[in-house]
């Protein structure tokens, strides 16, 4: 799909455009979608941003899958982080597949239970923009088409009668969920996305549908899609005809896919400036790349180093400036994990890491950090909400460049530095004449690498006046009576921050070196950036004002939070979940990775006055995690204390493997009695078999002039099938994959040859073939040609050469799309004997002790182990297969009766396999089997459990 979407999609929109297709309103119809989103809603919008309940906000979101997290517990982790990394929106996929085994048949139980997630959402005071398809993509198994779909008639993603009944019968179950739990009816659903980057095969008729159904669902607030690789397109400027949303959003992934290229690669895929499609509406980015699937194999890490900080830094501080929009959500802020057949085989294997901010194994990395000087700085500026571009400074340097905005009331001036070229690694200085609302300046100015700066000139920081600044500002909060405001800049480089006073003020600086002068009202800092200086302001006509003055690193150490009686700043925990306040009382739910010192800013803790004046401060109670904390109080208004780290985790050895080798089913004498008799086609589609392994037995008369068995299979890359003429192995061939745009990187393998071994078969006499193939989940659908969707699974060919007719039995999941298992859902099982016969789940079995051999065929691995991890701590865990990859077996690995990963040299580079608590029994015994399909013999080495992460604290406590 990546690599080839915008040549295809630039073909596309040519012929399109050239035949009028393309082009709804200009085809004549009719224009209904701006009529019938006139319902009223508090959600409102103009050119600038949207608003609620009247008032402007800026829309911080990033994407979040539920799906991948098979977990309800931890979403509630995953959404904490992402508030406080200073995102107020999750933008949620919802795909139909994960909800619909079978055509009728809807869950929203459980993992997923969708209405725990907004609930969870609204807790937290996020808002939500819905996406609920019908097509998602998202690497997701059909692109989140259930697999039943690929038998209904009529073209998907088009109006065709049959697709239509079928999406709406989706809707029907989705929308009522989302519309009650719209802002408008004091839920967090901020907007509504119908389809995904629908740029190529369009049908205006079926967009407009899409949003008809949503309105007469009850859904009031705006529509939006995102746009993929072509703005003109029908759902563009001219949209105001049939099928045009309120707000189109854009699509950008500048640092492609490439991950095992990331020392070279920089914006292959463009600027990532997000273009403005209706100019009455708010720029709206509605996936910007914070991460990416690993095409090459290169591991996550490589592709977290593709989206990294100094992409951060340059693409998104540019794209804020340059395309001013007020919408921006990153994709990914957290992955998550293909478990089960959940993704799309061609583009993914079991990890969804996507090198994003926030781990699979829920980590937070620098990519946070940078997430949260961002957002802080663009939830604290709220000038922001309404801007215009202008021309930013002049520059002395011609290396060095600005671009800027400003606000359309107050003239507030958001100054992007970076440089010219934007390849460009060299470390430059130059002076900007600097017209800024409070005068004209010539200011010095550096910039080193990489990089790229937001500089503020003419504003209101809180109750003081700041004429401009060469340090960044993470936040400013109004705290005890004052302004605490965090300043930083790259370790090492200059900074000045001049503030305006109506006479001189009283500069005291409690830490750091901080030289200042006052002339004509301008209260001048000079300083270099290096740790944390902290400078106490009072008199001057204002406020007093706290400033702290760090680098990169020391801005991450803070995070705010807001409580009853104000915001609070913390300094010192890894993580502030959230802070409350009752009374003289603060309760803050932290994580801690290690012991060490806590800082609190609050109204509550410490007292303004007091501490103010360097007098001893009384700290009032603080509690962390429910537990008390001793403080002090600081010189700089806060109170300092400290918080124990996390308890040592001891993870039992995996020991006790019990073995067994099955395929009962490459036996002649196998009774398949009650298998399907495959007389509708071979593909296993056809028999409500869908993921994972699937088996076929053929029976024939041999002639005893059998010279080949002649077969294919399609499984979607990295599938395999294995053969098997009465119960002797003949050999394995690779799947084939999907034949179409991709097909360069995805080579069909064409069909599986194997020869009749001499003096097997006699004639007369009966036989068996039996084939198991390895299906791995659907193609998406991204260029809604339907083909690529519909390519069927399971063999498609099979031919005796010198033989005569077979008659098929097929058998995959237990079954098919009548669930056994509903709690684990249509994406968990395939049709292994061992995953028919419950060997997966929970219980005793009475094997020999495990050989750690597996002979060609299927091998089962199973253990139990018991867990007491320590309490009050988030430990994350994963299952780790030392080694490399093995190039002959794939594995599959259930804990507890869920398929959390597929392990092999053929399927990916993985090797640890995250364990998420819920499906993990953190306090009590958990069974865990592996699936071994080898496709020649060889041994296996046993996996061990290792801890990818611990803290004290985590999303269980409540203060
Ligand atoms: C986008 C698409 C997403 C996802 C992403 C790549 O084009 O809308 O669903 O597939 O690409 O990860």
């Amino acid at each position: 799909m990546p690599v080839t979407r915008r040549v295809l999609l630039t073909l596309l929109t040519a012929v399109l455009v050239a035949s009028g297709l393309g082009h709804p309103a200009r085809a004549g119809a009719a224009p209904a979608a701006e009529a019938k989103a006139a319902a009223p809603s508090r959600v409102s919008y103009d050119a600038h941003s949207l608003t609620v309940d009247g008032e402007r906000v800026f829309v911080r979101a990033a994407e979040f899958h539920y799906f991948r997290l098979p977990s309800p517990a931890l979403w509630r982790d995953i959404l904490e982080k992402y508030k406080a990394a200073g995102f107020n929106t999750v933008s949620l996929y919802f795909s139909w597949a994960y909800h619909s085994p079978k055509r009728g048949v809807y869950d929203f139980t459980g993992v997923r239970d969708v209405d725990k997630l907004l609930r969870t959402a609204e807790d937290l005071g996020l808002w939500v923009v819905a996406r609920p398809g019908p097509y998602i993509n998202a690497e997701t198994s059909g692109g989140g088409f259930p697999a039943w779909l690929k038998r209904v008639p009529g073209r998907a993603r088009s109006s065709e009668a049959g697709y239509t009944a079928a999406y709406r019968e989706w809707l029907a179950h989705i929308n009522p969920i989302l519309a009650r739990h719209q802002v408008d009816r004091g839920g967090s659903v901020l907007l509504y996305n119908v389809e995904n980057e629908y740029q190529a095969n369009t049908d205006a008729q079926y967009m407009q549908d899409l949003q008809d159904t949503a309105r007469a669902d009850g859904i009031t607030v705006p529509i939006t899609t995102n746009v993929c690789c072509d703005a003109a397109s029908w759902a563009s400027t001219w949209g105001s005809g049939l099928g045009a949303v309120q707000i189109p959003g854009v699509d950008d992934y500048p640092q492609t896919f490439d991950c095992a290229s990331y020392e070279t690669v920089w914006g292959d895929w463009g600027e990532g400036v997000t273009e403005r499609i209706r100019p009455d509406a708010p720029g709206y980015a509605a996936e910007y790349q914070a991460g990416a699937i690993d095409l090459d194999n290169a591991g996550y890490e490589a592709c977290r180093k593709l989206t990294g900080v100094p992409y951060m830094k340059y693409f998104q501080k540019n794209n804020l400036v340059q395309s001013g929009s007020t919408l921006l959500s990153y994709y990914m802020g957290f992955g998550g994990t293909n478990w089960g057949w959940l993704g799309q085989p061609n583009d993914v294997y079991t990890s969804y890491d996507y090198g994003a901010a926030i781990t699979e194994a829920r980590q937070l990395t620098a990519k946070y950090d940078e997430f949260k000087r961002q957002n802080y700085f663009q939830r604290a500026v709220t000038p922001l909400t309404s801007t215009d571009a202008a021309p930013g400074p002049a520059s002395s340097n011609a290396a060095l460049s600005t671009a800027a905005r400003v606000n359309t009331a107050e003239g507030t001036q958001i100054v992007l530095l970076r440089h010219t070229d934007r390849a460009a690694v060299s470390d430059d200085r130059a002076t900007l004449d600097w017209a800024t609302p409070d005068g004209r300046y010539q200011v010095p100015v550096r910039l080193i690498g990489r990089d790229a700066k937001l500089f503020l000139a003419g504003y209101d920081l809180g109750g003081q006046r700041l004429v401009y600044s060469t340090s960044e500002l993470l936040t400013h909060e109004p705290i005890g009576g004052r302004d605490v405001a965090v300043l930083y800049g790259t370790g090492g480089t200059a900074g000045e921050t001049v503030l305006r006073y109506s006479s001189r003020p009283k500069v005291t600086v409690l830490d750091g070196k901080v030289a200042s002068s006052f002339s004509g009202g301008d209260l001048r800092l000079s300083y270099t950036h290096q740790g944390l200086a902290r400078v106490l302001i009072t008199g001057g006509g204002r406020r007093p004002l706290l400033l702290m003055l760090g680098t990169d690193a020391s801005a991450a150490t803070f995070w705010r939070a807001d409580t009853a009686s104000g915001p609070v700043l913390v300094r010192g925990t890894d993580l502030l979940r959230s802070a409350s306040s009752r009374g003289s009382s603060l309760s803050l739910r932290a994580d801690t990775a290690t012991a060490g010192p806590i800082e609190i800013w609050s109204g509550t803790a410490g007292g303004a006055q007091p501490s103010l004046l360097g007098s001893q401060g009384r700290a009032t109670t603080v509690t962390v995690n429910g537990l008390r904390v001793n403080t002090n109080a600081t010189a700089s208004g806060s109170v300092v204390g400290r918080l124990p780290g996390p308890a040592k985790v001891r993870l039992p050895q995996l020991s006790g493997w019990q073995g067994k080798a099955e395929a009962p089913e490459a036996k002649p004498g196998f009774d398949d009695a009650r298998w399907r008799v495959a007389d509708a086609g071979l593909p296993s589609d056809d028999y409500g078999f869908h993921s994972g392994a699937v088996w076929y037995r053929g029976r024939f008369t041999a002639t005893g002039a059998e010279t080949s068995i002649d077969l294919n299979a399609i499984t979607g890359r990295r599938g395999v099938y294995l053969v098997w003429l009465d119960g002797r192995y003949l050999g394995s061939a690779a799947g084939g994959t999907q034949a179409d745009s991709d097909a360069p990187i995805n080579p069909d393998p064409g069909p599986g040859h194997f020869a009749v071994p001499p003096g097997v078969l006699k004639g007369g006499q009966q036989a068996v073939v039996s084939v198991l193939v390895q299906n791995m989940g659907n193609n998406d659908d991204w260029t809604a040609d339907d083909n690529r969707f519909r390519q069927p699974r399971g063999l498609v060919r099979a031919s005796i050469a010198g033989g005569g007719d077979v008659t098929w039995r097929i058998q995959g999941a237990r079954g098919g799309e009548d669930l056994p298992d509903p709690v684990r859902g249509p994406l968990n099982l395939g049709g292994l004997y061992g995953e028919r016969a419950g060997w997966t789940l929970p219980g005793h079995v009475a094997w020999p002790r495990a050989q750690w051999a597996a002979p060609a065929g299927v091998t089962w691995f199973r253990t139990e182990f018991a867990l007491d991890l320590p309490r009050a701590q988030d430990t994350s865990l994963a299952l780790r297969f030392p080694g490399t990859p093995p190039a002959g077996q794939r594995v599959q690995l259930f804990l507890n009766g869920w398929n959390l990963g597929h392990y092999g040299g053929q399927i990916g580079p993985q090797t640890d396999f995250v364990l998420p608590a819920g499906v993990l029994k953190e306090h009590g015994s958990n069974t865990l089997a592996l699936s071994v399909v080898a496709t020649a013999p060889g041994t296996v080495t046993p996996p061990v459990l290792v801890t990818a992460g611990t803290q004290r604290g985590g999303p269980g406590l409540v203060p």
